[in-house]
């Protein structure tokens, strides 16, 4: 089992989700974090499990990223698993929609992923943190659920041969 929780981040909040999702995940294997930056694309291709996360700058994804996710191969995560997470403000109603997690979430499917939870936001205070209180925490849950999953996805498939 091959598991992945790539990051980017600019103030280090998003990589300390990553790292506490991982922490959560490590009850179903080895985990490897990483920055984006740091993936190759075969390591992409071999994983069962890809988590990608970035902070969420105007709305969107930050700018910086967009070239990085544009250039990875047309099914990059072709059969894996795959979720996505962002951080960003606290916001109520239809402007908590725009955040960068959904649009991960999305590109990620587009390269052939299969999504196996939601995307979700875990919240900082400020641009620049710190995080919420309890959302390290919320985020080993997050991994240990996204963990949980898989392996009922795969007991299913064992099941159906
Ligand atoms: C240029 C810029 C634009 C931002 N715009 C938004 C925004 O539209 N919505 C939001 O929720 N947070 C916004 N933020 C705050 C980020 O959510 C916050 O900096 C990020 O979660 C911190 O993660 P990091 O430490 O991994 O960089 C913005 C931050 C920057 C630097």
């Amino acid at each position: 089992m091959k598991i992945l929780v790539i990051h980017f981040s600019k103030f280090g909040h998003t990589k300390q989700i990553a790292e506490a999702i991982a922490e959560g995940l490590m009850a179903i294997g080895p985990v490897q974090v990483c920055d984006i930056d740091q993936v190759d694309d075969s390591e992409l291709q071999d994983a069962n499990l890809v988590v990608l996360g970035s902070p969420t700058h105007n709305m969107n994804l930050p700018k910086a990223l967009r070239p990085i996710l544009d250039s990875l191969p047309r099914r990059a995560v072709r059969g894996s698993s795959v979720a996505a997470f962002d951080t960003s403000y606290k916001m109520n109603g239809l402007l908590a929609r725009f955040t960068a997690a959904p649009k991960l979430d999305r590109k990620l499917r587009k390269l052939g992923g299969k999504r196996i939870v939601p995307p979700v936001s875990f919240f900082v205070e400020e641009r620049e943190g710190p995080l919420y209180e309890g959302e390290i925490e919320r985020a080993r849950k997050w991994g240990a659920l996204i963990g949980q999953r898989l392996s009922e996805s795969k007991i299913k498939q064992i099941r159906q041969i």
